[in-house]
């Protein structure tokens, strides 16, 4: 049995993992902005241990969550799923790349951590003006190639974990749209493989999967450069620094 932490796990992909997760028996830890968004969280998952509530586009209320999360232990595995698509440039940057940056330093780090990607990374860049907080220029794609950077280099500079981003596919939530054409439950079936599974191909690092298999993925992530100017420019405007594992 693993004990699991999940992102955004009040609706979407976040809700169906983690109920995935404890049907195979396992504890899971959900997470969601507010009171009545974990009210429904734990009312979609009432076998959950516990929800953690904290706004992700606030950064005190993120390494405040970072705090309760470790409060709880450490985990087998987190899986930074909560994300947003259709906002402004601000809150992608704080919701879908420092987020995952913060509770990633700040957390005591699990056996393996998984992203939540998306294909439309391939059309992100790397740009240090989307790291300027009062004017950040920064799309979905940006955000969405940030996390594999992250994921990357942290399977890099951290070799006792498991790091590994997701595409999930384009299915049919809240972000997706109900005339998404991907399969909802292929959606989350790599997250619990990742998180959970024994096979040797599940216990692996710097990965980018679809559908349980390695895809191709955009080469800026590969770049030792770029991970290195990406895990500066979030310590710059967090004041948050990466442990050295
Ligand atoms: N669906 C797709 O087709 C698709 C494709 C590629 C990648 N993805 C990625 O998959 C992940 C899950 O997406 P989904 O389709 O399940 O989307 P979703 O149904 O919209 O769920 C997103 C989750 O993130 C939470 N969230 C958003 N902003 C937050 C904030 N400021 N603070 C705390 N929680 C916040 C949401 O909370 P609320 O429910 O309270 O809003 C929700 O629980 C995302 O990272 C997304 O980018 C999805």
């Amino acid at each position: 049995m693993s004990r699991i932490f999940i992102t955004g796990s009040a609706d979407g992909l976040g809700q169906l993992t983690a109920t995935a997760l404890i049907a195979a028996g396992h504890k899971v830890v959900l997470h969601a902005r507010n009171e009545a968004r974990a009210n429904e969280a734990l009312r979609k998952n009432p076998s959950a241990e516990t929800v953690l509530i904290a706004d992700l586009s606030k950064k005190n209320e993120t390494i405040a969550l970072a705090e309760a999360a470790n409060r709880l232990g450490t985990f087998d595995a987190v899986i930074h799923n909560a994300g947003i698509y259709r906002t402004t440039a601000a809150e992608l940057l704080h919701v879908n790349t420092l987020a995952p940056y913060i509770l990633t330093a700040l957390m005591h780090p699990p056996q393996r951590l998984i992203y939540l990607s998306s294909g439309m990374h391939t059309g992100g860049s790397m740009r240090p003006d989307s790291f300027n907080l009062s004017h950040p220029s920064v799309s979905y794609s940006d955000t969405k190639l940030h996390v594999v950077i992250l994921a990357f280099a942290i399977a890099r500079k951290w070799p006792a974990v498991f790091a590994n981003a997701v595409n999930p596919g384009w299915v049919p939530t809240k972000m997706g749209g109900k005339g998404a054409p991907d399969d909802l439950n292929k959606g989350y079936e790599t997250q619990v493989w990742l998180a959970t599974s024994d096979e040797p191909s599940a216990k692996v690092s710097g990965g980018y999967f679809h559908h349980k298999r390695l895809q191709r993925h955009n080469a800026e992530a590969d770049d030792i450069n770029v991970q290195e100017s990406f895990l500066e420019s979030c310590a710059g405007i967090t004041g948050v620094s990466l442990p050295i594992s």
